[in-house]
């Protein structure tokens, strides 16, 4: 299964009949199994690309589709949001439920299973009944998580998705997602401002410009991922993020001092 956008051109009405562009003349195609980070200056359209991915948003121009000989009828698509969006009243166990409850139901032992093995793979077992205000910014990320992996995505979208966390507990959950990501190898659109945080997880970091968003370069990271943290590999690690701040940080800069219309 491969995801392809194709020639994706989106805009919005920005009032007095004049429209904002955002995304211009998007390509790409996401392979089977592959992680692909995005980067690009605030604002530049990455959530607005991910809600077309997620079929939240209808697009403008081109077309945003599956391909492969695997495809199923029913494609399930995960969003992973930056502010994990949980249900306040509901306890660990029954917001990672939350996505089985809907559309085709599994046997409920089944689904008991299942379950458990999202908390258990995302390390919150005996969590299972505390409540999102008992848990640290970090457990709540992994019940996100759990929950976007429960529902055994065909494709898995996540946006900025440890960008309210500290720099630590991020690293951490960095380390976590590796992990987690080399046992279901899930096909990731994985959205960040951090380079680092790209260079580390992905398999390729598509870099987008400023307003209206165009990919401006793709760079393939070809260090296996669980080795990316080791001393031999700093020099590299450290020319690959060095290559990637030179491309956005003029954008960067200018984007941020940009009289938004
Ligand atoms: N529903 C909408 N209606 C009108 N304008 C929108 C809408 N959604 C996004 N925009 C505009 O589109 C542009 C891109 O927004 P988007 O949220 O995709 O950027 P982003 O790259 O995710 O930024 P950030 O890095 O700050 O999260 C912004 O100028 C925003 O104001
Ligand atoms: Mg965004």
């Amino acid at each position: 299964m491969q995801l392809v956008i194709d020639h994706i051109c989106q805009s919005f009405p920005a009032g007095g009949g004049r429209v904002l562009p955002v995304l211009e003349d998007i390509s790409l195609t996401l392979r089977e199994e592959e992680f692909v980070a995005l980067v690009g200056p605030s604002g530049c359209g990455k959530s607005t690309l991910l809600n077309l991915c997620a079929g939240l948003l209808p697009p403008v121009s081109g077309s945003i589709r599956f391909t492969g000989d695997d495809l199923t009828a029913e494609l399930r698509v995960s969003i992973v949001f930056q502010e994990t969006g949980l249900m306040p009243w509901r306890n660990v166990y029954d917001n990672i439920a939350f996505g089985l409850e809907a559309g085709h139901l599994l046997p409920p032992a089944e689904r008991d299973e299942r379950i458990r093995h999202y908390i258990r793979l995302t390390g919150l077992s005996g969590f299972e009944k505390a409540y999102p205000h008992q848990l640290s910014g970090g457990m709540r990320q992994r019940v996100g998580i759990a929950r976007a992996l429960a529902v055994r995505p065909d494709l898995l979208l996540m946006d900025e998705p440890f960008s309210a966390l500290d720099a630590q507990t991020r690293l951490l959950m960095q380390e976590e997602l590796v992990s987690l990501w080399e046992k279901t190898r899930l096909t990731t659109l994985y959205v960040t401002h951090n380079i680092r945080e790209a260079v580390m997880l992905a398999d390729r970091v598509v870099l987008l410009s400023r307003r209206p968003g165009r990919v401006k370069d793709i760079l393939e990271i070809r260090i296996p991922r669980a080795e990316r943290a080791l001393p031999e590999h700093s020099a590299e690690i450290a020319g690959l993020e060095s290559r990637i701040w030179s491309h956005i940080s003029r954008d960067a800069r200018e984007a941020m001092t940009e009289v938004q219309p």
